[in-house]
């Protein structure tokens, strides 16, 4: 059933013009500017695209975004789907689908994390090496996910090596802090007590943030090669917890942009 939902949606992009995409990008909170940098766009708003996740409120904006970044092809996603708006754990990954089958080769994601490893400073970025789910559920979850790849996907690598290598390269170069870590996802929206600060620590988080896990683990099933880089936007020390601001969060990730959206163009043409 989802395979000709997807079919339908595939054929919209493409006769809007969505024609040989190389890379895929998920726009979290840090790469927003990105958009802006796309040349000759092409713009499908999610709810023109037929079984697209019907954007909320908040998310009156979403839309894919089809261009040319550093000469290559790209389908961008421009605002994505959480659980805490109430999507279920396929709504929030079909657009991964979606840009697969329209023939991506490669997808790169970013979001914003709290830092749990002390070490990070707000406005860090931290590139993500491995990841725990704590969101209770997975969008392989379904009947018939056999038909798109294994059902018991591998997970001993989530996040390819070739393309980590180059993101710390470029950061070196480029003299960014880039971090090497573990991202613990949640469901959120409400952020942590200070017990589950302590309990993430203990089990082996260096950030938490409440995306990018459920769109990682489709990308695996896929065999899609994936970067993901978190921006640290508040240090979560449960020894020091100070009440998070929501409106500081954000002002931390744009600060942080110009450096991610130069890591992730200077990725693009080591491609
Ligand atoms: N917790 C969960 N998600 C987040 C945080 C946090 O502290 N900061 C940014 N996203």
């Amino acid at each position: 059933m989802i395979q000709k939902q997807l079919n339908e949606s595939v054929a919209y992009l493409q006769s809007k013009g969505f024609d040989t995409p190389e890379i895929g990008i998920v726009l979290g909170t840090g790469l927003g500017k990105l958009a802006e940098q796309i040349e000759d766009p092409i713009e499908a708003h999610y709810n023109h695209i037929p079984f697209f996740p019907l954007a909320t409120v908040e998310f009156h904006s979403g839309k894919l975004i089809y261009g040319t970044i550093e000469g290559k092809k790209a389908v961008v996603m421009q605002g994505r789907f959480h659980l805490y708006e109430g999507y279920d754990f396929l709504d929030i990954t079909y657009p991964i689908r979606v840009m697969h089958q329209l023939g991506i080769k490669k997808l790169f994601i970013s979001n914003a994390a709290g830092a749990i490893n002390l070490d990070y400073k707000e406005g860090d970025l931290m590139l993500i090496e491995d990841h725990i789910n704590l969101q209770g559920g997975s969008p392989l979850a379904f009947k018939g996910v056999g038909k798109f790849g294994d059902r018991f996907t591998d997970m001993s690598e989530p996040y390819d090596v070739p393309m980590r290598k180059s993101l710390l390269a470029i950061a070196q170069k480029e003299d960014i802090t880039l971090h090497g870590g573990v991202y613990a996802s949640v469901v959120g929206p409400q952020l942590e007590t200070k017990a589950e600060y302590r309990m993430l620590k203990i089990i082996g988080a260096d950030a938490v943030g409440m995306s990018t896990v459920p769109e990682v683990i489709v990308a695996n099933h896929l065999n899609l090669p994936i970067v993901a880089v978190s921006v640290i936007t508040d240090e979560c020390d449960p020894d020091n917890l100070k009440s998070v601001d929501i409106q500081r969060i954000i002002e931390t990730a744009e600060t942080a942009e110009p450096k991610m959206v130069k890591l992730f163009r200077e990725l693009i043409k080591t491609l």
